[in-house]
């Protein structure tokens, strides 16, 4: 591989903290390192370093606690953690140990679902365990089979294969032990690690091999070597080296606070990355590549789902409108945990679109393969090439927004949201009765960009807003139809990164319950655009003034109807009903991102959440 292989014990704790930095965003409670020993006998002991809080926190503690002369070896592995089982502290941090001489540590991404009786009966063997984690029992459980291997040799890796034989769960695991000096060795059984290892990986190489489940990977002398727990016939052991194409500088911060409001400002070129070759203004055509091959398929189709957590569910929410007039399909959208808790019915004849900016997230990988099984089409909308959910299913569309760094995702939503609408203007090009409505969108799509800058124009003025907003304990935002997922959006991004309390309202539900909450000093957030519900906006508009609401309210530019009823209004460009919903969000975005700097809270990172979430 083609990164400068670190020389020193300085170097590799340089390397290990530079990677944990590049994937701090994903999960930052605490995060830790294990590296060989110093001294001559260095192979023959481990060092352990665990701090809560930020990767910086641990690079300091390192080095006020090492002195020069000690940093000269060997060998080390990394985690940051985001708290499953266990509150953030040192001793919950990874890696975890065996006992206390660091026989063997062990890092681990996912959660062990058999914790409890594999605790249980290594307590009865005599371990005593120091954290509240699921994970501690692996470095017991593989001390206890080396302890007990009987006088036979056992490699390093065939002990790591005796121990998950033990563990169910999903888990992506990197071990190393006093016993195996110069050796450490990694395996999966869901794929929750690849986007960790892409990220640390980048930093020094742009290499990466991705693991499959079941595989095994062992690191020694310099060499690295996978294979198979149990082949199959005719299976293909071999896993290529992949090279990434992500620019380093992509994920640099530049001259803006955070990277969320630098991922707010990309998104007038995020939209064109999205649509980039992939429409033909000339000749109104939509041409997705990665689902040519599944056209007829999903032409046939009975029915289209749509599945995803968080962000990637709004972007669902926000195109099935257009998807149910242009395609005349049944169009579900489905939250990943609820549609597995409910065991819901799916047919061979469904089409199933995946959605998700990580590839990652653990309930949409359940999703996917419970729709898999049950004989779906399966469509993956990421924004990760090489992700899980890019991997395993049928085909699917890259949203190519570029890096989102920020845990509250802006520009991948809007990517999101462009790619859906670009599959219904695809899925309906031979239909005549849509031809013109097809036009107006796709004419709509090429102003996008230009339009998306207007609205980032206003961020002055949206500044001022949350100036005024800061100090309230909550905020409603209202709106109905194409621009419902919008309400459902802000509300989420003013909850990740204000912790205000926000609720995202359907303002046809107004008088059957939210109407109770307004009063003059509720603030309230109201979308009333041009578009078919404006009538009935513009009645929720009067219900909340009657009741001496004072709604700040997005609205077309020049509509003195609705300006005379606000108590300030943010006006915005108009587009076509469907792609309103791009523009409506940025306000959002912004206003979330200045309330969070003024509450005088980290922005791209947080309180407990994390970017990607790697367990169900
Ligand atoms: C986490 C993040 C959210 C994100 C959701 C889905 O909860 O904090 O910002 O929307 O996961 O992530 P995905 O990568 O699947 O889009």
């Amino acid at each position: 591989l083609n990164y400068r292989v670190p020389r020193t014990r300085r170097d590799i704790f340089q390397t290990l903290i530079k990677g944990l930095q590049r994937l701090e965003y994903r999960g930052y409670d605490s995060a830790g390192v294990a590296v060989d020993g110093s001294g001559k006998d260095h192979a023959a002991s481990i060092s352990l370093y665990k701090k809560t809080g930020k990767v910086k926190a641990l690079d300091e503690e390192i080095y006020s606690m090492l002195s020069r002369a000690e940093l000269d070896t060997h060998f080390g592995i990394a985690h940051t953690r985001w708290a499953t089982h266990g509150e953030p502290s040192p001793v919950n941090s990874h890696p975890h140990r065996s006992d206390k001489n660091n026989e063997f540590v062990v890092i681990h991404n996912g959660i062990i679902t058999n914790y409890k009786e594999l605790r249980k009966y290594l307590v009865s063997k005599g371990y005593e365990f120091e954290s509240e984690t699921d994970t501690e029992v692996i470095p017991k459980l593989i001390k206890y089979l080396y302890d007990n291997r009987e006088n036979e040799y056992v490699s390093f890796s065939t002990l790591v294969e005796r121990v998950i034989k033990q563990l169910e769960g999903a888990f992506a695991l990197v071990f190393k032990s006093i016993h195996f000096p110069g050796e450490a060795v990694a395996t999966r059984s869901v794929r929750a690690m690849v986007s960790l290892k892409l990220r640390l990986q980048s930093a020094h190489t742009n290499k990466v091999i991705y693991l499959e489940d079941d595989d095994v990977a062992v690191v020694m002398e310099g060499k690295l070597y996978v294979h198979r727990i149990k082949r199959k016939a005719g299976e293909d052991p071999v896993r290529v080296i992949q090279t990434l194409q992500m620019e380093l500088q992509q994920i640099m911060k530049g001259n803006f606070k955070a990277f969320m409001q630098k991922e707010i400002f990309e998104q007038p070129e995020s939209v064109v990355n999205t649509m980039r070759g992939r429409i033909c203004f000339d000749s109104n055509t939509v041409i997705l590549g990665g689902l040519s091959d599944h056209l007829k398929e999903i032409k046939r189709c009975r029915r289209l789902i749509l599945i995803g957590c968080g962000t990637s569910y709004h972007a669902g929410v926000a195109t099935r409108q257009i998807l149910e007039e242009l395609t005349e399909l049944p169009v579900m959208i489905e939250l990943a945990s609820d549609f597995l808790d409910r065991i819901t019915p799916v047919f061979r004849d469904d089409v199933c679109f995946f959605i998700s900016q990580s590839g990652e997230t653990a309930d949409t990988l359940m999703a996917l393969r419970y729709c898999k099984q049950r004989g779906a089409l399966t469509v993956g909308v990421t924004n990760t090439v090489g992700s899980s959910i890019c991997r395993e299913t049928d085909c699917g569309v890259h949203i190519n927004a570029g890096p989102e760094v920020g845990v509250a995702s802006t520009k991948a939503y809007t990517s999101q949201f462009v790619s859906l609408i670009m599959f219904a203007l695809m899925l309906s090009e031979d239909r005549l009765s849509m031809q013109q409505r097809r036009l107006e969108i796709i004419n709509g799509l090429k102003k996008l960009p230009e339009l998306i800058k207007e609205v980032l124009a206003l961020d002055d003025q949206i500044k001022s807003i949350a100036d005024e907003l800061h100090h309230q304990r909550s905020l409603l935002v209202m709106g109905r139809g194409y621009n419902y997922a919008t309400c459902l959006e802000g509300a989420l991004k003013i909850k990740e990164i204000t912790y205000m309390h926000s609720e995202g309202i359907m303002a046809g539900e107004l008088k059957h319950g939210p109407l109770a909450l307004i009063d003059k000093h509720m603030p309230v957030i109201m979308i009333i655009m041009r578009d078919a519900c404006y009538k009935k906006c513009h009645n929720a508009l009067q219900q909340i003034t009657a009741r001496q609401g004072r709604p700040i309210i997005l609205c077309c530019q020049d509509d003195p109807e609705i300006s005379k009823m606000a108590y300030k209004t943010i006006e915005l460009p108009q587009t076509v009903d469907c792609l309103q919903g791009i523009l409506s969000v940025i306000p959002l975005q912004l206003i979330s991102f200045h309330l969070a700097v003024l509450r005088g809270y980290d922005v791209d990172c947080p309180r407990n959440l994390a970017k990607s979430v790697t367990v169900e």
